[in-house]
C-alpha cells in the first residue's frame, strides 16, 4: 500500500479559560486518535493546533479579572499545554496565535487577498457604548439572536450557532455596563465571501461522504446567500492590519485564527529544519481533515475554504467530521453559567486513558451525548476493568507464573478459529477509524477482549495445565496473541494503556513505533514479568462530590417587601427567580435594610431549602446574608434572576430539598469583601460575589 499525507487540523481552543471536556470530546479526541491511527498505518501526519489568542473572549476575560490580554495567554496557553501532554495527545505542533511567526503569516495572507481583489474597504454601522465611549466588537455586544431568540454574543448565536453581523443582534446590550449601544459609522474591511457562494457550492458537490449535520448546515447556509463579512476590528488586542490608514484596528479573530493551520504547519517545517516541507501538506496530493464541535463548522465549511480560494494554491479541506456537544447531566457545557467538567481537575482524579475511553464510546458523533458520572463509573468497572483489563492481566498473570515467556504455540482448533475471527475485527477496526466512526472502533475492540474472556473461560488453562501442558501452551499462545492485537489497535485510544500492555508483554520498545499491520501478526516468545493492573476500579461515592453540590442557589430579585404582620423584626418579600417563578421569602432584615434599600435589588436565594413556617407565614427558600454577630450583610450578585451561583469545578447536582441543618454544615464564609466555599469564591454568570458593606474575614453567610 502506498503512503498518504494527511494533514489533521484540531479546532485552536481558546486561552482564555481551561480546557473542558467538551473540547476535548469534540476536537481533541477525535484528532488525536484519527492523527496517531495514521501514523501506525504508516502514513505522513501532520496535526496541528494551538492557542487562540486573540479577540474579545480573551480581551472581555482580561478586563473581568483586571490583568493584561497577554498574562492571561501566557497562563492558558501553558496550561493548555500540559494538559495535552498529560492527555497523551500528539501534535507535531502545537502553536499559539500571538507568537510573531504566526501574525506575519496572517498578515502575508492578508495583503495577498488585498492584491487579488477580495478585501474591500467599506463604512458600515457598529455598536458604540456611549458610557464606555468605545466600540463593541463582537462578544462586547449581548442580545437576542434574531433567527432562534436564543442569547447571542456579538458574532455568533450561543444557542444556533448561527454566525451574525454585527448590528444584526436584537435587544442589544454593552457587555461591560448593560447600557444600550448606538450605531455609529465606522469604516472596516470586507472580505469578500459573496464571490465564493457558487465555487463552494460547487465544492461541496463533490463530499457526498461529508457528516449528514455537517454537510446539510453547510449547504442551507450558503443557500440563505453569502454576505460580505468585516474582517477587522476596532479593538488593539490583535494581529495588526497590514494596510495604511487602519493602524487602530486588527484583523477580526476568526480571520486569524483560522490562518493557524497554515502558520503551525509552516512552523513546524521550520522547526525540524525543513522549512519548505509544509508545501507537501498544503499543496502536494494531501487530504486535509479538521476536527472540532458543531458551533465551528460555518467557519471551516464555509468562511476559511472561502479564503483558501481567495489565496489559490492551498489545498482545501477534505473532510470536516464536526462533533455534536458532549453535555452534562442534559446541559450544555458553559464557563459563564458554572456548568462544566475542566480538564486539569479531571486530570487530577483519573488517568487520562479512563477519560479517553468513555469519551470514545461516548462520543457525540451524531447526535449529542451525555457524560453523567455513574456512566463513567460504571463503564469503567464493568467495561474497563471488568473486561478489557481483566482479560489482559488474566492472560498475563497465568503465563508469568506458569511459563515466564510467552509459550510457544502447537496447535489449538477453537484459537485459530477465533484469531481468524479477531483479524476481521481488526479490518472492522481499521475501516471504522478511516471513515472516523470513532466510538464504533472502541466498542469493536472491546468486543476483541470479550471474546478473549469467553475463549480464556472455555478453554480453562488452569485445568489444562495439570491435564495437557502442550494444549494449555498454546491457549495462552493465541491469547497473548490477540493481546498483541489489542494493544496495537488500541494506541490511537489509549496510547498510555497500550503502550503498557506492549511493555508487559516483553517488548522494549514503544507500541507506537510499530505499525497496524503487525496486529495481524504471531507475537515473539517474549520473557514476561508480572503484569501491573492497567486500570483502577472507580467509586462513585469518591466523585460525587462535594457537598456544595447539594445546593441550589440562584439569583433572585426582590419585587416586593412587606412587613411580617406578626414580627416585628421580620420582612416578607416576594422576589423574582427567573425560570424557577416568584416566590415568598421570610427575611430578618428589617433592623439593617429599610424598604427602599431592597426593592428592586438583586440578592442570593438557597432555592431548595426545605420551606418552613416563619410566624404563619411560608418561606419559600432562604435570602444569604453574611453575619458578623452585630448585623447582617447581603450578598450581591450582578447576574440575572433565575441563573446559577456556583462555584468553578464543583458541578451543581442539587437535591430536591435540603434541610436547615445539612446547610448549616456547608460552611460559606466571607473573605475579602466576597463569599467562599472553602479556598474557591462563589460566583455568578458576571464572575465573583461581593457582599454588602465592610464585612470583615471569615464570617459565616446564612
Ligand atoms: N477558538 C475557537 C473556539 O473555541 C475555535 C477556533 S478554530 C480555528 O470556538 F480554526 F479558528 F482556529
Ligand atoms: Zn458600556
Amino acid at each position: 500500500m502506498c503512503m498518504e499525507r494527511i494533514f489533521i487540523g484540531v479546532a485552536w481552543p481558546y486561552a482564555n479559560g481551561s480546557l473542558h471536556l467538551g473540547t476535548l470530546a469534540g476536537a481533541l479526541l477525535p484528532g488525536d486518535i484519527f492523527g496517531r491511527y495514521h501514523r501506525l498505518k504508516g502514513n505522513a501526519v501532520l496535526m496541528v493546533s494551538g492557542s487562540d489568542e486573540h479577540g474579545t473572549p480573551i480581551t472581555i476575560t482580561a478586563e473581568k479579572k483586571g490583568v493584561t490580554p497577554k498574562e492571561i495567554v501566557d497562563h492558558y496557553h501553558a496550561e493548555h499545554v500540559e494538559n495535552i501532554r498529560q492527555l497523551g495527545i500528539k501534535f507535531e505542533n502545537f502553536s499559539r496565535t500571538s507568537s510573531e511567526f504566526h501574525k506575519k503569516v496572517v498578515q502575508d495572507f492578508f495583503l495577498r487577498l488585498y492584491e487579488n481583489g477580495y478585501i474591500y474597504p467599506k463604512k458600515m454601522l457598529a455598536f458604540f457604548c456611549p458610557n464606555c465611549n468605545r466600540f463593541l466588537p463582537d462578544r462586547y455586544v449581548e442580545g437576542v439572536c434574531p433567527y432562534c431568540g436564543g442569547k447571542a454574543r456579538g458574532d455568533q448565536c450561543e444557542e444556533c450557532g448561527a454566525t451574525l453581523e454585527p448590528e444584526e443582534i436584537l435587544e442589544p446590550k454593552c457587555k461591560i455596563c448593560g447600557t444600550t449601544p448606538v450605531l455609529k459609522e465606522t469604516e472596516h474591511l470586507f472580505f469578500k465571501l459573496s464571490a465564493f457562494e457558487e465555487p463552494l457550492l460547487q465544492w461541496l458537490s463533490s463530499k457526498k461522504f461529508w457528516r449528514d449535520n455537517v454537510l446539510r448546515f453547510t449547504q442551507n447556509f450558503i443557500k440563505k446567500g453569502l454576505k460580505d463579512r468585516p474582517i477587522t476590528r476596532d479593538l488593539e488586542w490583535g494581529v495588526e492590519v497590514p494596510i495604511k490608514g487602519y493602524e487602530n484596528k486588527r484583523i477580526y479573530v476568526w480571520f486569524d485564527a483560522v490562518i493557524g493551520y497554515l502558520s503551525a504547519s509552516m512552523e513546524w517545517a521550520k522547526k525540524i529544519g525543513e522549512p519548505d516541507k509544509w508545501k507537501e501538506w498544503w499543496k502536494g496530493e494531501a487530504k486535509h481533515y479538521y476536527f472540532l464541535a458543531k458551533d465551528n463548522i460555518p467557519f471551516h465549511t464555509i468562511i476559511w475554504p472561502a479564503m483558501l480560494m481567495a489565496h489559490g494554491g492551498l489545498n482545501l479541506p477534505y473532510d470536516v467530521p464536526a462533533n455534536e456537544y458532549l453535555t452534562l447531566s442534559g446541559e450544555q457545557f458553559s464557563k459563564s453559567r458554572g456548568i462544566g467538567i475542566w480538564i486539569p481537575d479531571v486530570l487530577k482524579k483519573f488517568d487520562a486513558d479512563a477519560i479517553r475511553y468513555y469519551l470514545a464510546i461516548n462520543m457525540p458523533e451524531k447526535h449529542d451525548t451525555d457524560w453523567k458520572w455513574d456512566d463513567f463509573v460504571a463503564k469503567n468497572n464493568n467495561e474497563l476493568v471488568a473486561i478489557y483489563g481483566n482479560f489482559i492481566h488474566r492472560v498475563l498473570t497465568f503465563i508469568h507464573k506458569n511459563f515466564g515467556k510467552i509459550p510457544s504455540y502447537k496447535e489449538e482448533e477453537k484459537g485459530e478459529k477465533l484469531i481468524e475471527e479477531v483479524h476481521n475485527i481488526i479490518k472492522e477496526i481499521d475501516d471504522a477509524i478511516g471513515k472516523c466512526h470513532f466510538k464504533d472502533g472502541m466498542k469493536k475492540i472491546m468486543k476483541i477482549a470479550q471474546l478473549g474472556n469467553r475463549y480464556l473461560n472455555e478453554s480453562e488453562p488452569w485445568k489444562l495445565i495439570k491435564e495437557d501442558r502442550e494444549k494449555c501452551a498454546s491457549v495462552l499462545h493465541v491469547c497473548a496473541r490477540i493481546i498483541k492485537s489489542i494493544a496495537i489497535v488500541s494506541a490511537p485510544y489509549m496510547p498510555n494503556a497500550a503502550d503498557k500492555i506492549w511493555k508487559m508483554l516483553g517488548y522494549d520498545d514503544s507500541v507506537h513505533e510499530h505499525g497496524w499491520e503487525e496486529a495481524f501478526d504471531d507475537i515473539e516468545p517474549n520473557q514476561i514479568s508480572s503484569p501491573a493492573p492497567l486500570f483502577r476500579k472507580l467509586d462513585l461515592k469518591d466523585i460525587i462530590e462535594d457537598e456544595f453540590s447539594k445546593l441550589d442557589i440562584r439569583i433572585a430579585r426582590i419585587v416586593d417587601v412587606q412587613n411580617h404582620p406578626n414580627a416585628d423584626r421580620l420582612y416578607v418579600l416576594k422576589v423574582d427567580v427567573g425560570e424557577l417563578g416568584q416566590r415568598t421569602i421570610v427575611a430578618g432584615l428589617k433592623e439593617w435594610y429599610n424598604e427602599e434599600d431592597l426593592k428592586g435589588r438583586k440578592i442570593a436565594l438557597l432555592a431548595n431549602l426545605k420551606p418552613a413556617k416563619l410566624r404563619g407565614i411560608t418561606s419559600e427558600g432562604m435570602l444569604l446574608a453574611a453575619d458578623d454577630g452585630k448585623r447582617a450583610y447581603l450578598l450581591l450578585p450582578q447576574g440575572k434572576e433565575g441563573s446559577r451561583i456556583f462555584v468553578e469545578g464543583i458541578e451543581s447536582n442539587p437535591v430536591e430539598k435540603i434541610t436547615y441543618d445539612e446547610f448549616r454544615k456547608i460552611k460559606l464564609v466571607t473573605k475579602d469583601g466576597k463569599a467562599f466555599y472553602r479556598d474557591k469564591p462563589l460566583k455568578d454568570e458576571k464572575g465573583e460575589i461581593r457582599i454588602d458593606g465592610n464585612v470583615k474575614d471569615g464570617c459565616i453567610i446564612r
